[in-house]
């Protein structure tokens, strides 16, 4: 399904109906910005370069976009050959957040718990994040409450729909939460997420990721975890979320959050994980 309006690049660039206001950032060939259109506050993501292979890894993540229409995930308002827009969420990053301290129990399992909600209509969507991380979770509002997830970044993501992987064979993402069998290249399996998000959590709790040499965990030279950390409770949870074997991770996204809801209550916590 793609019900993204198409915008025509004359009506966005020539008649100006979006206000660039501020440049945020530029890498790999895309400038994002903070700008206006149609009367509202926009992220805009602007591809610069004419490199045939960027323009169809943007082409691609914008059609994975369209597809998508959840409360937790930052929907695409419009989208052309070369911008695509999205509603500016303010609040920061979930990585901002933890880099000022762990998490208590209770936000932990709110935030993952709302991760794992966007992540479930994904899946059924028949798309694969493959970047899940703390940089690609915005807080709206600043709270860590499930409800204020709001999940971006389609920019390495697969999807069943589309007739080709155009990230096939390589090793995209980032070490720390990139589950070890796409490090091998694999792509497309919903399990490779639900090991990141295992990875999220355990950020979340300790302040950092379980393998502080991760590039060796990922090619099997070193097993070193660290403690796990946050309630016992949650340490099957995490343990079978981190998994080497996808096949011992949780059957699904939504079994991962029942699992954690199960905790909550457990903990009494329930109310962080409705
Ligand atoms: N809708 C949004 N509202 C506010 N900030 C956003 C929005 N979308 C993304 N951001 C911010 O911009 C950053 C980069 O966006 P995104 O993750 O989509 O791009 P990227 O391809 O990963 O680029 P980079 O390599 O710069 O992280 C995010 O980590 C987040 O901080
Ligand atoms: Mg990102």
């Amino acid at each position: 399904m793609d019900c993204v309006q198409q915008v025509p690049d004359s009506q966005l660039t020539e008649a100006r109906s979006l206000e660039p206001l501020r440049v945020l950032a530029v890498r790999g060939g895309i400038q994002s910005e903070v700008g206006e259109w149609r009367g509202r506050e926009v992220f805009v993501k602007t591809l610069l370069t004419d490199d045939p292979q960027a323009a169809l890894r943007f082409e691609h993540e914008g059609q994975i976009a369209a597809g998508l229409d959840h409360p937790l995930v930052v929907p695409l308002l419009a989208r052309t050959r070369a911008q695509l827009i999205f509603p500016f969420v303010p609040g920061p990053t979930l990585r901002e957040r933890v880099e000022q301290g762990p998490l208590s129990p209770a936000e932990a399992l709110g935030v993952t718990c709302g991760v794992l909600g966007a992540v479930t209509h994904l899946h059924a969507r028949g798309v694969t994040h493959h970047d899940l991380k703390p940089e690609n979770v915005l807080l709206a509002g600043g709270s860590l409450r499930g409800e204020c997830v709001r999940l971006v970044d389609f920019g390495m993501s697969h999807s069943q729909a589309l007739p080709h992987d155009i990230h096939g064979g390589t090793r995209m993402g980032t070490p720390h939460f990139m589950a070890p069998e796409q490090f091998q290249g694999v792509r497309g399996d919903p399990r490779s997420d639900l090991y990141s998000v295992g990875v999220l959590l355990f950020d979340c709790l300790a302040g950092h990721p379980p393998y502080e040499d991760a590039l060796g965990w990922l090619v099997g030279l070193c097993d070193d975890c660290a403690p796990l950390p946050g309630p016992p409770e949650l340490h099957p949870i995490l343990q079978a979320a981190l998994s080497r074997d996808p096949a011992e991770r949780p059957g699904s996204a939504a079994e991962m959050r029942a699992a954690l809801r199960g905790a909550a209550r457990a903990l009494g916590l329930e109310a962080a994980c409705p």
